[in-house]
This record gives structure tokens, C-alpha cells and sequence, in this order.
């Protein structure tokens, strides 16, 4: 059967603003990217896309907001690999991981960066770890919700160090970078996206990246690998979804809109300056979203077994 792409459909949509849901709290990292998007589909759809931030449950609150959405295309979804982690943290999610969602398209990816409140008593990575690994408990590490991005790092910062903090929730790193600006909390695992602008304003101390080649715009911090944590690296990635059931082209058009941000010069200068990038052209289409959803989902529930992570929820 071939599924004759509607044009009428197509044509008329969008016909109304769109709401792109942010699983995090205004100000942090995917909020920042929901907001790049937004502008730019903005301008291709001719339909305002608003941000709706709905926080809570390291995600998971959001992504159940749009998975009771009608699947029309005017309700949207930015979200990362909590996502896929979610699938194993939460035993109670009222949508399914892998049905419910139909991807629009990959974003971004890029690292994580280990943070701290400025004045706390380590020089380097060596040092930071030493001191957390002394302190355990007396480390207050913020992060965005259980299985958010910030919180899968520093499970398994902890289960390769074999340590265990005082883990302090926020409804996304947004809040949580403003207190570990004012040294409230000690120390994160933030998205560099969230994190390098603070560390550039000296306002935050930084000691490593998470990836597994260090960062063109903190040259001079070395990766986990390198302070001796073997085979760490945790790469936050972005993908855009709509309900599951969103008409083929619908989901061809919403592609087509993020093909042109993710094309736009300024906006892969501020990826740039921000420490991520976006998918490669022509690897990051519904398919390869869909792939990527999936194989993330498999790869989470064998990571944090491994690791023996376990939560409460
Ligand atoms: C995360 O830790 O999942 C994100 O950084 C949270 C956010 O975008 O605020």
C-alpha cells in the first residue's frame, strides 16, 4: 500500500501556534535549546511555537504531557536521554517509551561537565574526586530530577567511585546552576550548554568533561577517561517528538522545519560555543530518531543494571 503523502494535510498545517514542551524547568539547557528551536521553526511554519515548561520527574512529567497530546503536530516535544532512561527508572510511567512517541528528528549531543561552587577546596579533577570521595555524604551534588541527564552522571560518578552523596533534586540544572552560582549547593553534572557560560563568567569552578575527547571550549580540561575513571562517557543528546499517530505529512513537514534550524549558521555557532553539535545532515531524519530512541532505551537498561543503580521513585 502506498501511503499517497496528503498534500491538503501538509499544506494547512500548522494552523494555529504550536506548543514545544520542555521537560525541565525555564533556564537550564533544554530550555535554552527549545527556545533556539522554537525561533527558527517560528519563522518556516509561520506559526509561533510556545514554549510550555513542564518540570518534574527528571522528565518524565513532560514527556507524559505530550504523550496524551492529540496527535495533530501542534503539540511538541524537546527531551534527551532521560527519555530512554526513564524506560528502566520509572515503573510507573503512564505512557510507553518506545510506542508512544513519534520522532520528528535528531539535534544535538555533546558532553556533560563536572561543576563546583567556587571556593570549594580542590584545584583539579584529582583533587575534586579525592575530596568528594572523602566528604561522601557531606557533597551536595544538584541535579534535575531522578533519571534526569544530571542525575544519570552522578549515578554513575558514584558507582565508579563507589561513593554516595547527598543528592539534591531541582525541577531542572536551570535552578540548580543559580544555587551552585551562590554556593548553596557544592557541586553538578551539567550539560556543558548549561554549564560553560558560567564556567567562561568565572562564577563556577570546573574540572572534567564526560565525553572521550576533551572540548574545543574547555581545552583545558581532561575527560573522566583521563583522571582515571575507565571508560566513562555519558553524552547528553536531543531528538524532537510528536504523539504517537502524527499523520506522515505532518511529521515530513515538522522534519523539514528543523532540517532549516539546524542548517542556520547562528545557530550551529551557539551549538559550537556551547560545547555540543548537531547530528550529521542526513543521519538525523524520524528513522534515525527512532533508532537512536531505541537503542538508547536497550543501552540504559544495561547500563544502570551493570552499574547497579537502583532508585526510588
Ligand atoms: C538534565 O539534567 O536532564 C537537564 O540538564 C535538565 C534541564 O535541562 O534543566
Amino acid at each position: 500500500l502506498i501511503t499517497l503523502a496528503s498534500p491538503a494535510l501538509s499544506q494547512s498545517f500548522p494552523d494555529r501556534p504550536i506548543t514545544l514542551i520542555v521537560p525541565f524547568a525555564a533556564g537550564g539547557p533544554s530550555d535554552v535549546l527549545g527556545r533556539l528551536l522554537a525561533q527558527s521553526m517560528s519563522q518556516t511554519l509561520g506559526q509561533t511555537v510556545v514554549i510550555e515548561n513542564v518540570g518534574g520527574a527528571g522528565g518524565t512529567t513532560g514527556a507524559a504531557r505530550l504523550a496524551r497530546a492529540p496527535a495533530d503536530g501542534h503539540t511538541l516535544l524537546i527531551h534527551h536521554l532521560a527519555l530512554a532512561a526513564g524506560a528502566t527508572l520509572y515503573n510507573n510511567l503512564s505512557y510507553d517509551t518506545l510506542k508512544d512517541f513519534a520522532p520528528i528528528g535528531l539535534v544535538n549531543q555533546g558532553p556533560f561537565v563536572v561543576v563546583s561552587k567556587n571556593g570549594l577546596p580542590a584545584t583539579s579533577i584529582a583533587e575534586f574526586l579525592a575530596y568528594a570521595k572523602a566528604q561522601g555524604r557531606g557533597v551536595t551534588f544538584g541535579h534535575a530530577g531522578v533519571g534526569s541527564g544530571a542525575h544519570l552522571c552522578l549515578m554513575l560518578l558514584q558507582s565508579a567511585l563507589g561513593a554516595k552523596f547527598n543528592e539534591i533534586p531541582y525541577r531542572g540544572t536551570g535552578p540548580a546552576m543559580n544555587d551552585l552560582v551562590a554556593g548553596q549547593i557544592d557541586a553538578m553534572c551539567d550539560q556543558t550548554t548549561n554549564s560553560i557560560p558560567q564556567i567562561q563568567g568565572g562564577r563556577v569552578r570546573a574540572y572534567a568533561v564526560t565525553s572521550t575527547a576533551r572540548v574545543a571550549q574547555l581545552p583545558d580540561l581532561p575527560t573522566l577517561q583521563q583522571a582515571g575513571l575507565a571508560g566513562f562517557e555519558v553524552t547528553v543528546w536531543h531528538a524532537l517528538y510528536a504523539p504517537r499517530g502524527t499523520a506522515e505529512p505532518v511529521v515530513q513537514k515538522l522534519n523539514q522545519a528543523l532540517e532549516v534550524a539546524l542548517k542556520d549558521p547562528q545557530i550551529l555557532a551557539r551549538f559550537a560555543d556551547l560545547g555540543t553539535v548537531a547530528f550529521a545532515e542526513g543521519q538525523r531524519g524520524p528513522a534515525a530518531a527512532r533508532a537512536q530512541l531505541e537503542a538508547e532505551v536497550a543501552k540504559w537498561a544495561r547500563v544502570i543494571r551493570e552499574a547497579g543503580i537502583t532508585v526510588s521513585n
